[in-house]
């Protein structure tokens, strides 16, 4: 059975769903404090705290756990600059509990999320796995601290782990009634639709004088399925003895912000406000992946390649969202 932590939550729930498409038994980590009930996908469920690492040894009693996918974290990277103890807590030291009850039972597979945000500012783009690791927030320095743990954690005691950094996860299962709900809500793609409902008034487009094609900056949107597909490949490599690694998930495209509006205006057939405000300290104008490492190395081929696409499945969730 594979222990996916955070597996109520957005990408956890999403990625839970593919194992079990793909025959895989799963239990479910996590305490409700970002996630909702209503997105499990398996019954094997755990309500417990990383925090508490009696609950971890508890659920490890529970269930007969052979991997893990850890996805439990926060993640708001304005709160991780105000706030950056629960950040520190709740990414780091609580993922060292999960790892020391892993390496009390022999568990020695991990498919840990990692993230974009341990780059920092762009040198060069699309961003390759070689590229500098220099996080300029405390969010993308808990990431890039757990990958440094992890190499010393293989090493030293042989736990096999796959770190995978997203670029911008986006859209949802288009068949599961499950899809993207946080609070509050931060990313784009959501932001833009529930504009487009008339539950927000406008959407704010942070500086529109970048230097990208029309002014406003370039994200890579990968689809929820997507990156959870990767997973499973990644988590089914470690099965076959690969080497610990770590591997970019994007498309390997960008889309401006502008786009993303533009396109969700075709999709909804709704004019959407907008409002421009200045740019926001921090934000690079370009961030785009190369995915050739898991391309090549993962045989991992993204299914959804088109914004388009990915924007259609986030507003079939958005007017039907149950959480
Ligand atoms: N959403 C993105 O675009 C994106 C990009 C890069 C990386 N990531 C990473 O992917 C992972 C999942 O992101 P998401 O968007 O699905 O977030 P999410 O908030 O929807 O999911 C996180 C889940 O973890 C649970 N959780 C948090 N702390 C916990 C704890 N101490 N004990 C037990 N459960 C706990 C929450 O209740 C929630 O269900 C995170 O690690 C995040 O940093 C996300």
């Amino acid at each position: 059975m594979i222990l996916i932590t955070g597996g109520a939550g957005y990408i956890g729930s999403h990625c839970t769903l593919d194992f079990i498409r793909n025959g895989y038994e799963c239990a479910v980590f996590d305490n409700l404090s970002e996630g909702h009930k209503e997105a499990l996908q398996t019954e094997n469920f755990y309500n417990g705290d990383l925090s508490n690492i009696e609950n971890i040894r508890n659920a490890f009693k529970k269930y007969p756990i052979k991997g893990v996918i850890h996805f439990a974290a926060s993640c708001y990277v304005g709160v991780s600059v105000t706030d950056p103890q629960e950040y520190y807590y709740n990414n780091v030291v609580n993922t060292l509990n999960l790892l020391k009850v892993m390496l009390e039972n022999n568990v020695k597979n991990i498919v840990f999320s990692s993230s974009c945000a341990t780059y920092g500012n762009p040198v060069y783009t699309p961003i390759d796995e070689s590229h500098p690791q220099a996080p300029i927030n405390p969010y993308g320095k808990t990431k890039l601290m757990i990958e440094n743990v992890l190499q010393d954690y293989d090493r030293a005691y042989g736990l096999k782990y796959m770190a995978l950094r997203y670029f911008n996860a986006a859209g949802a299962d288009s068949k599961a009634n499950i899809g993207e709900s946080h609070s509050p809500e931060t990313h784009l793609i959501p932001l833009v639709l529930q504009t487009a409902l008339g539950k927000r008034k406008s959407i704010k487009i942070f500086g529109n004088d970048y230097e990208t094609p029309d002014g406003t900056c370039i994200r890579d949107y990968i689809h929820v399925n997507d990156l959870s597909k990767a997973h499973r490949l990644a988590f089914e490599s470690l099965q076959n003895n690969a080497k610990s690694n770590f591997y970019n998930l994007g498309t390997g495209k960008g889309n401006s912000v502008k786009e993303i509006i533009e396109t969700s205006e075709k999709i909804t057939g709704k004019s959407i406000n907008k409002k421009f405000e200045e740019r926001r300290e921090g934000d690079p104008p370009i961030l785009v992946a190369s995915n050739l490492k898991a391309k090549n190395e993962l045989n991992w081929e993204p299914d959804f390649t088109e914004i388009s696409d990915i924007i259609e499945t986030a507003w079939q969730w958005e007017k039907n969202r149950r959480y």
